[in-house]
């Protein structure tokens, strides 16, 4: 059984005719895109705009209409994974780099709906590294400035280059341990220089679909 495409597939019972979606990114979001798609081509009609150029390229190859930004006021529902999530549905994103969009979709959403396996479910987030979006201009600095916060940042690299974002931009792993305060340390990071956003989304998310190795999905809220 495959406990993203599970979560995944209930969420996407949420869509209903009239719709404008918010679609993730990443192996969970996959799923749902997928399932979105078998439904489109089923006669659903909904309005869609993506979170990363893979997912869009996903949308596009599926059959899911999607729709320029400033033809849109905004969105009914957003369905996206997670690297991690805790009981106040507080999360952390970003494993994919696709953090900025996601998050701006998910701001612009009446309703998120977090999919996910249940290893994603952490009593205190923070084992995941945080991923912190920032500008390639002086990113020396912006690294030394999370240093400074206990970071730990290292550099996000892929094959023998740094990785960029769909933004243009770097991202930094950063290490705090378990995080007590994740509001707080939110509001720290944004109010670095070079610092774009970061992988923490607090109060963003109305529910979290959650696929159980038992076969069973569990509907946080
Ligand atoms: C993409 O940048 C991420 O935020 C993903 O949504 C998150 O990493 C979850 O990905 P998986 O569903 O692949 O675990």
């Amino acid at each position: 059984m495959n406990l993203k495409q599970l979560a995944a597939e209930k969420a996407v019972e949420y869509v209903k005719d009239g719709m404008r979606i918010g679609l993730g990114t990443g192996s969970t979001a996959y799923w749902a895109i997928r399932k979105i798609g078998e439904r489109v081509r089923e006669g659903l009609e909904i309005q869609a705009v993506a979170t990363s150029k893979a997912s869009e390229k996903l949308a596009q190859e599926h059959g899911i209409p999607l729709i320029p930004f400033a033809k849109l006021d905004g969105l009914d529902l957003t369905i996206d994974g997670a690297d991690e999530l805790d009981s106040e549905l507080h999360l952390i994103k970003g494993g994919g780099g696709a953090l900025l969009r996601e998050k701006i979709v998910a701001f612009h959403s009446k309703e998120m709906i977090v999919i996910a396996d249940e290893s994603k479910l952490v009593d205190k987030l923070g084992s995941f590294p945080l991923p912190v979006e920032i500008i390639p201009f002086a990113n020396e600095w912006t690294l030394a400035s999370l240093d400074e916060i206990s970071a730990n940042p290292m550099l996000r690299t892929e094959e023998d280059h740094i990785f960029v974002t769909d933004n243009g931009n770097y991202i930094a792993d950063c290490r705090f341990g378990s995080i007590d305060n994740p509001a707080e340390l939110h509001r720290k990071l944004l109010a670095m220089p070079g610092v774009v956003d970061n992988g923490l989304f607090i109060g963003l998310a109305a529910r979290a679909i959650i696929g159980r190795k038992d076969g069973t999905v569990t509907v946080l809220e």
